[in-house]
């Protein structure tokens, strides 16, 4: 039996045309697919007729499949001698849990690839024409999640972050983004610093939503902010005026 291998690709974020020239090569293909929730729907066409999906996504914290269900279909169907597809959302080595799927993949002496694909942060600054970077109002980039492991705090570096004086993208923060916007603005960062509220970049129901720390619960709640949604804080946002 021929020896199988794992591809952990990146689909990048909503728009199916985001997907690398080689992720989509290695797409076509595959045997076996496992994809995400926001994996765009429209590249599972491109996989073979006779190639198995399986749907392990998570929306919002209900787990269909385990992680750890997850690792062990990668390392079985790799075992068999099949050509596995890893499709994640965006880019998997970003809040993507790919560093848990190496390690079993490590583990079980399974040979694996990564395909790199384009982040939500970097659609979403481009539908927007924002720039992430700025020589004029930051020189520094941080990526955080709002997200907490079950009950556990959320325990960022406000301080920290403030500090820095650069732009925060706040990943998976819509039930969070209130909490993160007053801890910042405890720490120091001024009220009026703009936030760029990004919401199913590259979707049906794409939107971009300008507003400020002080204004975000207000916006949240106003116009119903749902995941999947970014949020891009600092100067950058509004060309550092
Ligand atoms: C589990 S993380 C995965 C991030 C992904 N690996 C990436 O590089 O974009 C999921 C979060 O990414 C962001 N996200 C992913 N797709 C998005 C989209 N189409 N529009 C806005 N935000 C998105 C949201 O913050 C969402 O909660």
């Amino acid at each position: 039996m021929s020896r199988g291998k794992v591809y952990i690709v990146g689909a990048g974020p909503g728009d199916p045309e985001l997907i690398t020239l080689k992720g989509l090569r290695i797409l076509k293909e595959a045997d076996v697919v496992l994809y995400d929730n926001l994996v765009p729907k429209e590249l599972l066409g491109f996989a073979k007729e006779d190639a198995e999906l399986i749907y392990v996504g998570k929306a919002s914290g209900r787990h269909t499949v385990s992680q750890q269900r997850i690792n062990e279909l990668l390392v079985e169907k790799a075992k068999q001698g099949k050509h596995v597809v890893r499709l994640k959302g965006g880019d998997p080595l970003i809040f993507g849990r790919a560093s848990e799927e190496m390690r079993a993949l490590r583990e079980a002496s399974v040979d694996f690839e990564i395909v790199p694909g384009v982040t939500a942060a970097s659609a979403a600054c481009a539908r927007a024409k924002v720039s992430l970077t700025s020589r004029d109002c930051a020189s520094v980039l941080s990526f955080i999640t709002g997200h907490r492991r079950g009950k556990e705090p959320l325990n960022l570096p406000y301080r920290e972050l403030v500090g820095l004086d650069g732009t925060i993208v706040v990943y998976m923060g819509v039930s969070t983004c209130e909490q993160i916007a007053a801890n910042l603005v405890k720490n120091g960062m001024p009220e009026d610093t703009p936030v760029l509220v990004a919401c199913s970049i590259g979707l049906e129901n794409e939107r971009l939503i300008v507003t400020t720390l002080s204004e975000l619960p207000v916006v949240k709640e106003r116009e119903g902010i749902e995941p999947p949604a970014l949020f891009i804080i600092g100067r950058v946002t509004k060309g550092c005026s």
